[in-house]
């Protein structure tokens, strides 16, 4: 079915109706229920993607519900749109723009084509330039302008030129050169530069400043600033070559900031924001954990496009997890996800997930410009697990809103503490992941409670309903390998949620308008007798007091 074949209103077709009628006899059916009756479901609501396993036989499914969630995605015209998105078609057709991060992951000796240039080949000619500029760094054969060599590099971009970054650097801390501080700068609250900063050494720091327009106001503001407290430090414009460092698609822009273009490392227009942790933005990541790694990272990235790009639907991990959040969204109701890592590394994968899944499906017109006529992007959120145990899993496990959650959990830790209470550290943790979804989907009956002899005005309140949907995402390890397969892995569960919908998972604009007013509201607020003008009246008294 070709993109244009797509139905306009997905929720009138024969595929909606009968996962709508399916879903009626599906809902009343307790997930204990659905294990006692099917002794194999566990084999067959497990599938493998590279190193990742996802059992999803904790689901609200049946046997039928996988078949008619498939029928609905080929009716959504997703098998073309794959095929579409991977040859480079422009199928981000508001900004009329290709969407090719599965570009900047494919090996050196690939091809691909795309408007008469061959972008593997530009992609591997900025990753080499990336990895000499890494290795010089990491080496101290690049010295900062008093000749000292480079202690400290800091990341300063927000949105995907952040989170990616920062979230893979924490992941793959066990990986890194722990002689290296590296940290990340973001927010324009000044405090944010400001602690970042206060015990780093002019003469020893690098700044690395990531930004896909390069006219990002919180980006450029931080890194004028930098540049102030290094020039407070060093006292010479021409230190600005030997400790500032670009990662942009705007040349021209970088240039007028003052970076030398030799320092410059690009991507293109065809890489959104939120999925550029692979390209130049991972600039950071690759200093800290060595080329050799970041190319890890970026062969499992691959591996789980691959596995995307050919596996069939009943054994395709990132399209069977999506299709099951739209089942969950468009049929239960949902409103969130929460994705939970059994990982202290993975701290700030929520965070990331949080721009990945929210500025891709937070949309409300198709790609055609009409409505939308279902619900779309649910809101993403979560915590480490076991700290969110402690804070917010009462709601999961008792409260009236059906949540379902990603649990992601590691064989063997990525730590080299020494001896056996180590080891029985993370059998602790990783029993706590597993106490946890069966706990979520099988509960505890008023029967089960009574006969602990619990008081009988107080079994109600001990009563654990059960029937809570999880997946559980399991790898060996946290390699880089394994994050890069989970970032790619959730690229595309994203990817096949937004192409369900029908609307364009690759612009933002609900966030430029925003960005707009804060730039005309800036003058008012230091102008000591500002024009109100084209101010609303609740702004107008805010900015008052
Ligand atoms: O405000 C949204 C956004 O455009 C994100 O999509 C992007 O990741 C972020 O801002 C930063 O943009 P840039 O890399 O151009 O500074």
């Amino acid at each position: 079915m070709s993109a244009s074949s797509r139905p306009a209103d997905i929720t009138s077709t024969p595929e909606w109706a009968a996962l709508a009628a399916h879903h009626r006899e599906v809902e009343p059916l307790h997930l204990r229920e659905l294990f006692d009756s099917d002794p194999d479901r566990v084999e067959a609501f497990t599938a493998t993607a590279a190193d990742l396993v996802l059992d999803h036989s904790k689901h609200r499914i049946t046997r039928d519900t996988l078949p008619l969630l498939f029928a609905l995605a080929e009716r959504a015209g997703i098998p073309d749109r794959v095929t579409a998105m991977f040859r480079g078609d422009h199928i981000n057709t508001s900004e009329d723009r290709a969407v090719l991060h599965t570009a900047l992951r494919q090996p050196r000796d690939a091809s691909l084509t795309v408007d008469g240039q061959d972008v593997v080949t530009d992609v591997h000619e900025v990753l080499d330039r990336m990895g000499a500029f890494a290795d010089s760094v990491r080496s101290g054969t690049w010295t900062g302008h008093t000749g000292e060599r480079i202690r400290a590099v800091v990341n300063i971009g927000i949105g995907g030129s952040d989170l990616g970054p920062v979230m893979a650097y924490e992941a793959l801390k066990a990986y890194s050169d722990r002689d290296l501080t590296v940290r990340f700068v973001s927010n324009i609250d000044p405090t944010d530069l400001a602690e970042t900063v206060r015990d780093l050494d002019p003469a020893s720091t690098l700044f690395i400043v990531s930004s896909k327009t390069f006219t990002t106001l919180e980006t450029l503001t931080n890194a004028r600033n930098a540049r102030d407290w290094l020039l407070a430090g060093l006292g010479d414009d021409s230190a600005v070559a030997k400790h500032f460092a670009a990662v942009s698609t705007n040349a021209e822009k970088v240039r007028e900031f003052g970076i030398d273009e030799a320092n410059m490392f690009g991507f293109w227009d065809w890489v959104g924001g939120r999925y550029s942790v692979d390209s130049a933005i991972g600039l950071s990541l690759m200093v800290a954990v060595g080329p050799d790694r970041f190319g890890e990272f970026l062969a499992g990235m691959h591996a789980m496009d691959e596995h995307f790009r050919t596996a069939p639907p009943e054994r395709n991990v990132p399209l069977i997890a999506g299709l099951l959040n739209v089942w969950y969204a468009n049929f239960f109701g949902v409103q969130t996800h929460a994705v939970l890592p059994y990982s202290q590394y993975l701290h700030r994968l929520p965070a990331y997930l949080q721009q990945l899944t929210m500025e891709s499906n937070g949309k409300s017109v198709q790609q055609t410009g009409v409505p939308v006529t279902t619900t779309t992007g649910e809101i993403w959120w979560g915590e480490p697990g076991t700290n969110g145990q402690h804070a917010f899993y009462q709601l999961l496990h008792q409260g009236t809103r059906l949540v379902p959650a990603d649990f992601i959990g590691f064989a063997r830790p990525a730590h080299d503490l020494p001896g056996e209470g180590a080891a029985d550290m993370h059998d602790l943790f990783s029993a706590n992941l597993f106490a946890q979804t069966a706990a979520l989907a099988f509960g505890k009956t008023a029967e089960e409670i009574a006969a602990e002899g619990t008081p009988a005005d107080v079994v109600a309140h001990k009563v654990m309903p059960g029937n809570r949907p999880t997946s559980t995402i399991l790898a060996p390890e946290l390699s880089p390998s394994v994050l890069g397969q989970l970032i790619a892995f959730y690229e595309h569960v994203t990817f096949v949620e937004g192409s369900v919908w029908g609307i364009d998972s690759f612009d933002q604009w609900g966030v430029e308008l925003g960005k707009v007013m804060a730039k005309q509201m800036v003058p008012v607020l230091s102008d000591a007798d500002p024009s109100y003008d084209g101010l609303d009246a609740s702004s107008v008294a805010l900015v008052k007091r």
